[in-house]
């Protein structure tokens, strides 16, 4: 029986199966995948139709920003409580393009580039392609498997002679933590100290789940919000499921910094369906969106239930936002890689922990975009391969 918002669909697997991207070509087709960050769930109708009307009259040309900016900004002053200045925003092709280019045009090679491990994967790898070097500083992790940051740590990275750019993941994926105002001031303040560029991406922001309150970086009352190396990132391609589409925003602390992504728009030229697809989103998704949230709000919670019942050794905070669940295995005896033993023995693909970083050994990354059935499903596999 299907338990999930009409607005969703039904998360069949035989309809995903159909699917011809990654998470659903990568494996085998006994294999359940859950190791991308992307949701099961049907398009947003609004989506679809923006997207269909176009290509019916072959309105698939390069982009124009058109509305997005207005978009976005309607959305971040109704949802996040942030007025962004539209004329900083602008439209990127996808998230880790437009950081990647603002890396590459405010630093020089050999810079290090201090991230907050375990942390999404291309954080790690994506930035020595251009000759910039990673700084780990490790979160802290805490009772409960809560994780925070370590400002001892984020000051021992940001002393480093070549630190350049902070990369601040908010919401953090693969944690889950929902960064405080006082959080982004402590980032924010150190930055500043060591004369450190501040990039922060936002990607999951609109999935900030009930409980957790987003906070933009650009809304908080500091003077690194003006600063013309501040750059903050987002996208509708997490919230409504669209990565494929290629578009992202950029949103520029200064009017400089607004400059330098237009003088870039041919390395950072968007989707034009991608633009089409999130005015849409933003502007006519949010039914959506509160459907999503509702049910990532109860498949945390369902998963809590599921690994006590069925995995009791695996330890996982709920996350504060977003659909991805950090789950520690250490206990199992699995070694560093516990989803290469849930994949071979259990035929459930999750992301692995150690592409994450040191920190990360141990771990496994589970996705819960999609319905209750599939969660318990991945859950009766990964407890089948012990
Ligand atoms: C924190 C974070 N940043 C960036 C991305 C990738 O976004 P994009 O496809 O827009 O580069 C992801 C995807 O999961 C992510 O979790």
């Amino acid at each position: 029986m299907c338990r999930v918002d009409p607005l969703l669909g039904n998360c069949a697997l035989t309809e995903l199966r159909q699917r011809k991207s990654e998470k659903w070509r990568e494996y085998p087709p006994e294999v359940l995948p859950s190791f991308v960050a992307e949701m099961d769930f049907s398009l947003a109708e609004p989506i679809t139709a923006a997207v269909t009307a176009a290509v019916a009259i072959g309105d698939c040309g390069y982009a124009h920003p058109g509305e997005l900016a207005g978009a976005f900004a309607q959305f971040a002053a109704d949802r996040l409580a942030w007025a962004p200045q539209t004329a900083h925003v602008y439209p990127i092709p996808d998230v880790m393009t437009g950081i990647a280019e603002v890396i590459q045009a405010i630093t020089p090679p050999g810079s290090g580039i201090v991230v907050n491990p375990p942390v999404y994967p291309p954080f790690r790898f994506r930035f020595g392609f251009y000759g910039r070097r990673l700084i780990d500083a490790p979160l802290a992790r805490g009772a409960g498997g809560r994780y925070a940051l370590d400002p001892d740590a984020i000051e021992a990275a940001l002393s480093e002679p070549d630190a350049a750019v902070y990369l601040l993941c908010s919401p953090h994926n693969p944690t889950g933590n929902v960064w405080s105002r006082a959080d982004l001031a402590l980032v924010a303040d150190a930055c500043q100290r060591h004369g450190v560029a501040l990039l922060v991406d936002e990607i999951h922001a609109p999935l900030a789940l009930p409980g957790a309150r987003f906070v933009p970086f650009l809304a908080i009352d500091h003077e690194l919000t003006r600063a013309e190396t501040t750059f903050t990132f987002t996208s509708a391609s997490k919230g409504w499921n669209i990565p494929g589409l290629k578009c992202g925003l950029a949103v520029a602390g200064a009017a400089a910094g607004a400059r330098l992504l237009e003088e870039r728009w041919d390395a950072l030229l968007a989707s034009h369906l991608g633009v089409l697809a999130s005015v849409a989103a933003f502007t006519q998704g949010l039914p959506w969106l509160d459907a999503v949230l509702g049910q990532l709000d109860q498949n945390r919670a369902l998963l809590a239930g599921l690994l006590a019942e069925h995995l009791p050794g695996v330890r996982y905070a709920p996350p504060q936002a977003s659909f991805l669940a950090w789950l520690d295995c250490r206990d199992l005896g699995l070694g560093d890689d516990p989803a290469a033993v849930f994949q071979e023995k259990g035929n459930v693909a999750l992301g692995h922990g150690p592409r994450f970083g040191a920190e990360g050994h141990g771990f496994a990354r589970l996705t819960m975009g999609t319905s209750p059935e599939l969660v318990e499903e991945a859950v009766r596999r990964m407890a089948s391969a012990l």
